[in-house]
Order: C-alpha cells, then structure tokens, then sequence
C-alpha cells in the first residue's frame, strides 16, 4: 500500500485503485497476505441529523466565519508548556488513542487540505455530506489496522520488521537493555518512488506516522505472535487479540480519557443516544471530526523515549522531540535525516522503552493537559518527504475547526442541549467556554467571533475538558460522545465481548480480571516483566 498519512486526503477512487493494487501484489508475491478484506466503505452521518433543520445550531455561513475558526486555530498553539501543562494521563494512552483512531476512521474525500484552508472555503450542502463521504476503516474495533492487506503474513504469524544495526558503543547510539532484532513495522525496500520508499506494510500505513504509534504497531504484531507460539493457529489468536483489546478499550482507555461514571453507565446501562447496532449503520461526524480529535491536545513537544533520547540532560542524549519522531516514520519523515543517508529500517537506538511510558511504578510521560492548546509542532506539519508544508496547511488547529465547518457540524452548545433529553448533562454557559479558554487572546477572538455561545464543536470539548475535567479528562459532552460510540462500535465488532456472554480477559494480568495496555504490551514481549510483579505488589498493599 503506498504511504498515507493521518489525515491525508485522496479520492475514494484512488483509495480503492490501491486496495486492488495490493491485493493483486499479494498473490505474486512469495509472502502469504493477511486473510482479512481490507475495508468496506462505511457511511457518515450526523448524530443529531434534527440540528440541522436549523440554523441556529450550526455556525453561520460567512467568510467572517471562515476567518474568525483560522484566527482561533492559530492562538490554539502552546508556546508555554512547563509545569501544569501535564495531566496523569500516562503518553502512552495518546498514541493508543491514536491507534484506536486508525481502527476505526479515515475520512479522506470531503476537502484536500489545500481546498480546506482556501478563503472561500463554505460549508458542504447536507446531501453532498451524506451521499459523498465515506469512511474508509472498518469502523469496529476488529483491528483491521494490523490484520489488513497489506500486512504480510506468514502462517499463523504476522511479519515484523527488523531494526537497523548501528553497532554504536556510547549514547546516543545505543540498543535499548534487552531489545532484540524484530522491533520495527514490515517495510518495502528504498525505492525511487518516494511513496514507496521504505513504506510500512501494514493495514494502516497511517500508523507509521510517528515512532511512537509505529512502535505501537510492533507490540501488536508480537503480541499476537505471542499467542501463535503457544500454539494456538491464526484465527484464534486474531480472536484472543482482538477481544483483550476491545477489554482494554473499554476498561482502561475510556474510564482514563473521559469521566468513569459515564463509560461505567453505558457499559452496565447501555448506549442512550447512538445505536451502533442500528441498519444503516454510520459512524457520527460530530465524533470523528471533532469529539475523537481530543487527542490532539495531549500530544506532548518532546518525550523522555529511552536511554538514549530523553529529557536527562546527560551527556550524549538528547529529548525526543516530535520532530525526531517524526523523522524515521515513512509518512511524515522520509526517513532520511540528511538526503541519502537514512537507514533501511527503524535504527536501533529508537526502539522505545514502553516503561517510560506507562505506569508501572517509575517515573512516565505525562500526557499533556485536555485543553484548547496545542503544542507548536503541530503547527509545523510536514508532508511525506519531511518538507513542511504551507500556511495554514501545517496548522493542525486551524484544519480541524475548517474541517468541522465544512461538514456542518452543529456547535457545542446545541450538541449540548441535544444530549440533555438521555442525559442530565449540563451546557457551558458562555462564561464557562471563556474561564475555559487556554489564554487571553483565545477569549477576545472567541469573543469577537460571536464564538462565546456558539462554539465550535472541537473547540467546546476541550474547553469543557479544561472547566469540567480539570483538564484530567474529558467533560460531559465529550465523555458521552466518546464512551457511547466506542463502546457502541465495540458492541458491533466481530469477536465482540459485550455479545460474548460473561467474557473475562484470560490472558496474564498485572491485575486480576482487568487486562491493561501495559499487559498487552508485555505480551508482545515490548515492556519488561517486572513492571508486572510491581504493579501486582502495589495492589496488594493498596
Ligand atoms: C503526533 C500525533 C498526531 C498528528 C501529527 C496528527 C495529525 C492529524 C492530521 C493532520 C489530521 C487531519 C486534519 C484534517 O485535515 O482534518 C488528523 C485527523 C485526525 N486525528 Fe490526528 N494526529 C495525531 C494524533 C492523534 C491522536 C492522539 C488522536 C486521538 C486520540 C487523533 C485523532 C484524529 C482523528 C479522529 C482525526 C480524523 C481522522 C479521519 O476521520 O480521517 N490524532 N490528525
């Protein structure tokens, strides 16, 4: 599959010429393919399709309108950072959240980020939305994103990728204690055709955009590799994977992102206003475009990422900035820190140390604070050959806010206000949207915008993260949001374990009954095993 990257945009045509180029490839090609069909072309559609019947739910149509989301996407980036800038939120769940994401989304026909950010940009006509707009993941939690085409296969096991040695003897050359050859995602080799150039062989290539969720992708690879060598053939160990995954969604992801009492009351009481089980099935934009899109805000600048990048200040390293991990991904780095000299594979000194970034008993990365901040280096995307790329293009904050115009995404006040008839949630006063704002100059144009009571759905979860949530987890809106549709498309998967009569996770556990991503990383044989007799031991004494 040539390179795509997390929030690229190409035609459902060009998406589907590439599918079959792949499925065409695996057949005459000595590797077997994963059995999996790559996707079905799945609907959007709104949650609350009433809202639109007036517009007074939605933002006005302007190009004062238009101007007004660039200027708030603009003030959205963070240049402060330092203490208080963290929540409790362990790194590791962004990225596990961006590996969710990837399950479950990938809208790519509704605007190219070039006609997005063009000053006459206007809102899509409700029939455009609904009959052109299309997700192209499976939009259940079966990771499609690991078993797909074109993830080689071989047997019961999945292919994983070998790093490159660097036989260096000092930092910051180093081999991670304990690592061995197999920590990178499948690659093609160097090619000419920069979108095949060491591209990722795996179901999403959009999970070899940064390091971090690439390592993500080699933990599930082993982990169900793991399962392989303790005998059991491939669909088993699909199934087993698949459903400690779905347990760790639902029991560790969701009641660590949004409010525990709302996910624990869908998952005992059941979904209130999204039926994910209903036919025609659709997976609500108010989600995917903006509630989903939190993610953005935890991203940290630099990451303490092992012995050899970290914040230590010892001689030799250096912190792992985002532009680092960035650098040695297919999609947004090129690979080649300078022309040519880039290796062939994920260089050995960058396996990570999941330890760093889970709670296991030492000191982890914190993910940063649910708030409307952004660090700066999401302010500075790149495109696929590591060049940054133009204006406001390269302004994640500005594209999400004219992402949620142009597909009519009702405000968060009206998201609100609809929600209250299944849930007794409150609606931010303007006041609460300003005393939410992450700085002055956020309040004046937001102010001046006429944003204060009509505002942008992104925008007013995380301001609702700041005020309601303390910044530690999501508000009312945004938790239901979540929680209901992630739970609901848990619901729907194949392997589903809340159609699974009393399932319980089996696989070995930190904590009884309760699989966490720490244990599935374990498994995969990516974070050492004495976290585990740790995190067992601060149980009994707790
Ligand atoms: C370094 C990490 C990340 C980068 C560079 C990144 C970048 C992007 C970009 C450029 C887009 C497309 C924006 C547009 O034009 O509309 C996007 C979309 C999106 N992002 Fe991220 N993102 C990151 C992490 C995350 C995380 C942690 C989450 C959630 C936990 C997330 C959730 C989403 C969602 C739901 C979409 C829409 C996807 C679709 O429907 O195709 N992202 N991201």
């Amino acid at each position: 599959m040539p390179r795509l990257r997390h929030g690229a945009t190409i035609s459902l045509d060009a998406f589907q010429a590439a599918t079959e180029s792949v499925a065409a490839r695996s057949a005459d090609v000595p590797l077997a393919f994963a059995a999996a069909v790559p996707t079905d072309v799945q609907d959007f559609d709104f949650l609350f399709p009433a809202l639109q019947d007036d517009p007074a739910n939605l933002l006005p149509t302007s190009r004062a309108t238009r101007d007004n989301l660039v200027k708030l996407g603009r003030v959205m980036r963070d240049t402060g950072g330092g203490p208080g800038a963290d929540s409790e939120i362990p790194a590791a769940y962004t990225y596990f959240g961006q590996f969710v994401d990837h399950d479950v989304t990938l809208e790519t026909t509704s605007a190219t980020a070039d006609q997005l950010v063009h000053p006459d940009l206007v809102p899509q006509s409700l029939d455009h939305i609904r009959t052109t707009i299309r997700n192209l993941r499976t939009a259940t939690l079966d990771l499609d994103s690991v078993y797909g085409l074109p993830a080689p296969r071989n047997g019961g096991r999945m292919g994983v990728g070998r790093v490159s040695p660097l036989n260096g003897t000092t930092k910051p050359l180093l081999r991670p204690r304990g690592k061995d050859d197999r920590n990178d995602v499948p690659r093609e080799p160097r090619n000419t055709d920069l979108t095949h150039d060491r591209a990722a062989l795996i179901g999403d290539p959009r999970n070899d955009e940064n390091t971090i969720i690439a390592q993500l992708q080699v933990a599930f690879l082993r982990a169900h590799n793991t399962l392989v060598g303790q005998g059991r053939p491939f669909r088993e160990a699909r199934k087993l994977l698949r459903q400690h995954y779905q347990h760790v969604v639902i029991s560790d992801f969701l009641p660590r992102i949004c409010d525990p009492t709302i996910v624990r009351n869908i998952v005992r009481r059941g979904n209130r206003v999204y039926d994910a089980l209903a036919e025609p099935f659709f997976l609500p934009l108010e989600y995917a475009v903006a509630a989903y899109r939190f993610g953005h805000s935890m991203i940290r600048a630099d990451y303490d990422f092992n012995l050899n990048f970290n914040t230590s200040g010892e001689p030799g390293t250096f912190p792992a900035t985002l532009g680092l991990l960035f650098t040695f991904t297919a999609l947004s780095g090129g690979f080649d820190p300078v022309p040519g000299t880039g290796t062939d594979t994920l260089p050995e000194n960058w396996i990570i140390e999941w330890e760093r970034f889970v709670d296991v008993g030492k000191p982890f990365n914190k993910a940063r604070r649910l708030d409307p901040k952004l660090v700066e280096p999401l302010f500075e995307l790149r495109d696929i050959t590591g060049a940054p790329e133009a204006g406001d293009k390269a302004r994640l904050a500005v594209r999400n806010l004219l992402r949620g115009y142009l597909l009519r995404l009702p405000t968060g006040q009206a998201v609100a206000r609809a929600l209250q008839a299944k849930w007794d949630n409150p609606v931010l006063t303007p006041a609460q949207v300003a005393q939410g704002a992450a700085s002055q100059e956020q309040v004046q144009v937001l102010t001046e915008a006429g944003f204060l009571d009509r505002t942008p759905l992104w925008y007013y979860i995380l301001a609702e993260a700041n005020v309601l949530g303390q910044g530690q987890h999501l508000g009312p809106v945004g938790s239901i949001l979540v929680a209901e549709v992630l739970v609901g498309l848990v619901r729907r998967s194949e392997d589903s374990i809340l159609r699974t009569r009393n399932w319980k996770p089996s696989l070995p556990s930190a904590r009884p009954n309760k699989f966490e991503l720490a244990d599935l990383l374990r498994l995969g044989g990516v974070l050492p095993e004495r976290g585990r007799r740790k995190a067992a031991a601060v149980e009994a004494e707790g």
